[in-house]
């Protein structure tokens, strides 16, 4: 039997790094949950797929770094099934992540709202390798609702991730693909990075919608210089520090954490993954600043980022947008009635 520690690369892994931190139940206590710019750009892209799959049976969503669902299950659960229209009659979540801690909260939170397991859920906590691990579902009278669960393993190369995704969704391309609060951002390496851009790509039929939502380099300013010098200095501590935007931040429970915040090289990530019949473009999410206290400080800052987004609609961004905000989300769609095209 093959061990988390065969699974995970020294003191990097994202696995026992994210295990530890849900374990601490330290990381969702976010005063306000989810951004009203996050929901937006969740609920534009649902309405955006059901009027390009009308008449489909299921509407399929995989969310990548799915963490306890803390963003897109509150999504789910409030607005998604708003948007459907009668001939979708199943919602399926696809919750990807490499921590079964993660997933394990949400299978919990999700069963204290109503959930039932369609089969016993199987963990394998150091598993070497991908796998599913089960599903939950809640059947309502206009729709059925199910998420299952995929437990991933980062050493394994992102083409895997791509055929547990499809396995996951009886061999379909999904009409919605997400990674909410950055979770892109802890790959580490561009040509890895890119690499998984291409596989959520590929995962998503080509008609289907893609959000992406990561943090920009207004986030983090504080310490980027320090690890813009040791990368000059060839000194970055063992860390798989390569390019401008890399750094090591220390979360909430004083671990050192690998993470990319994202800057104009997302406009070639994005163009890299577009063909024709497809558009790409980027939105600001959230501006600098602290972390919302209240609901009136998580509106002011949406009213900025709002306006900002106005002025920048239609253009490619520039290393000055992107350091104007803390998050931001970069979406590609199909060219068509959809998109008012
Ligand atoms: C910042 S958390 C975001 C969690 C969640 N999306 C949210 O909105 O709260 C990042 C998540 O990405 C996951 N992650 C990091 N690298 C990953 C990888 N290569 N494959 C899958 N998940 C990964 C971590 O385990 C963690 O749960």
């Amino acid at each position: 039997m093959v061990t988390e520690s065969a699974c995970n690369s020294a003191n990097l892994s994202q696995r026992s790094i994210c295990d530890e931190r849900y374990s601490a139940g330290l990381y969702d206590d976010r005063s306000v949950p989810v951004l009203t710019a996050e929901r937006d750009a969740l609920s534009n892209a649902m309405q955006r797929a059901v009027v390009t799959f009308p008449l489909t049976h299921r509407i399929s969503l995989f969310d990548f770094g799915y963490g306890t669902g803390r963003v897109i299950n509150d999504w789910i659960e409030g607005q998604a099934r708003q948007y459907l229209r009668s001939a979708h009659q199943e919602l399926r979540l696809v919750a990807y992540d490499v921590s079964s801690v993660g997933l394990r909260i949400a299978q919990e939170r999700l069963r204290a709202v109503g959930y039932e397991p369609t089969r016993p859920v199987r963990w394998e906590t150091g598993s070497a390798q991908g796998y599913i691990a089960g599903a939950v579902r809640k059947r309502q009278p206009d729709v059925s609702v199910t998420v299952v669960f995929v437990h991933g393993c980062e050493n394994e190369p992102p083409d895997v991730m791509r055929e547990l995704a499809l396995a996951a969704n009886d061999g379909d391309h999904y009409l919605l693909t997400t990674c909410l609060y950055g979770s892109l951002g802890h790959v580490p390496g561009e040509d890895l990075r890119r690499d998984y851009f291409r596989q959520l790509s590929e995962l998503t039929s080509p008609r289907g919608e893609i959000i992406l939502c990561l943090s920009a380099t207004g986030d983090l300013v504080e310490i980027q210089p320090e690890w813009s010098e040791k990368l000059a200095a060839g000194d970055t501590g063992g860390f798989p520090i390569e390019r401008h935007g890399d750094l090591v931040y220390d979360t909430e429970i004083g671990q050192q954490n690998f993470y990319h915040v994202f800057g104009t090289e997302l406009n070639d990530y994005m163009k890299s993954i577009t063909t024709a019949g497809q558009r790409w473009w980027i939105e600001g999410i959230r501006y600098p600043g602290d972390e919302f206290e209240s609901l009136e400080t998580e509106q002011a800052n949406y009213r900025l980022v709002q306006q900002a987004n106005e002025r920048k609609r239609g253009r490619v961004w520039s290393a000055d947008d992107y350091r104007e905000f803390h998050s931001i989300a970069a979406f590609r769609s199909p060219v068509g009635p959809a998109n008012g095209g």
